[in-house]
């Protein structure tokens, strides 16, 4: 799984197909997309456009070379609604299979996160999915599902983590697991750029806020998703191998949480 990803929410069709032609060409090559997001089709086929096109894909990229990600909408107590749902993502976005399908959340109850999960598996066990997560779940969450014996292993919980929400009881649960973290929201949705240590550590590394704390996510080893619809910050956002934080800085960032939330928490969810 690639580790940078450009997130794609809040964007339009339109500003999503001409983001992820700039990502593909500065050298992303995963995409965080979601039922939700209402840009699946445009998304793959900006994808799809670029790998055909030999004048932009000069690497010569294939389809398994790019990752992308979807998720349901809503868990269901239907697991015939679910598998429709998961069909109709691959047939949007037209890639053939999504390479990595959560549950976006862990509302619903356990009777349909569970009832979720299994159209989840079947769906990686016909090959319209590769690989399966989940998304928002916290630490009940993810003992529920691995207490169910799953029979497809989930290999993501995806969940806000930045130095202002460092997650550390869902992330201690998820390596006992060995489930992978992915970052969500890792800019903090840029809330924090003017915080005093996060602006003196940009200057020490000669990086920007956002290059700071994607750097910080990466180290940590996360699935990090930026998300910028702006050519110039896209780029930018992911160019971040030229300088490493240091083990004391890296503390230092960590100790900045404060359980920010940006978006929501459904963590807590019953
Ligand atoms: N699973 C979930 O429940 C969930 C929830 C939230 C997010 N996500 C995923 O995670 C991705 C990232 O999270 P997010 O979009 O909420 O927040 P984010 O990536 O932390 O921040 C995005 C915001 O920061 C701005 N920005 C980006 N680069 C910048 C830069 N270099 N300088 C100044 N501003 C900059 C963007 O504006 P511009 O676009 O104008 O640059 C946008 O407003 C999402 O796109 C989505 O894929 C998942």
């Amino acid at each position: 799984m690639p580790q940078i990803q450009l997130g794609l929410y809040m964007m339009s069709g339109s500003e999503a197909a001409r983001s992820v032609r700039w990502a593909l060409q500065a050298g992303y090559r995963g995409f965080d997309g979601a039922q939700w997001y209402c840009n699946e089709r445009e998304a793959g086929k900006a994808i799809r456009d670029f790998l055909a096109d030999t004048s932009l894909n000069t690497a010569g990229l294939k389809r398994e070379d790019v990752h992308f990600t979807s998720k349901l909408r809503d868990n269901s107590t239907s697991y015939d609604a679910v598998r429709k749902s998961i069909r109709k993502s691959v047939d949007a976005c037209g890639l053939g299979y999504i390479d990595l399908f959560l549950l976006h959340s862990p509302y619903g109850g356990r009777e349909a996160r569970l009832t979720s999960w299994r159209a989840v598996e079947d769906a990686v066990q016909e090959g319209e999915v590769r690989m399966a997560g989940v998304s928002n779940y916290g630490v009940r969450h993810i003992e529920e599902l691995m207490e169910s014996a799953p029979r497809v292993a989930p290999v993501a919980n995806q969940i806000e983590v930045h130095p202002f929400n460092t997650q550390t009881a869902i992330r201690e649960a998820c390596d006992k697991h060995g489930i992978v973290v992915e970052a969500y929201a890792p800019l903090a949705r840029g809330m924090r750029f003017r915080h005093p240590a996060i602006v003196r550590l940009a200057k020490k590394y000669g990086c920007t806020p956002a290059q700071l704390m994607v750097r910080w996510s990466f180290q940590h080893e996360f699935v990090t998703l930026p998300k910028s619809a702006k050519q110039d910050r896209l780029v930018a956002n992911a160019n971040v191998g030229g300088f490493e934080i240091s083990e004391g800085d890296m503390r230092e960032m960590d100790g900045l949480d404060e359980g920010l939330v940006t978006d929501w928490d459904p963590t807590d969810a019953p």
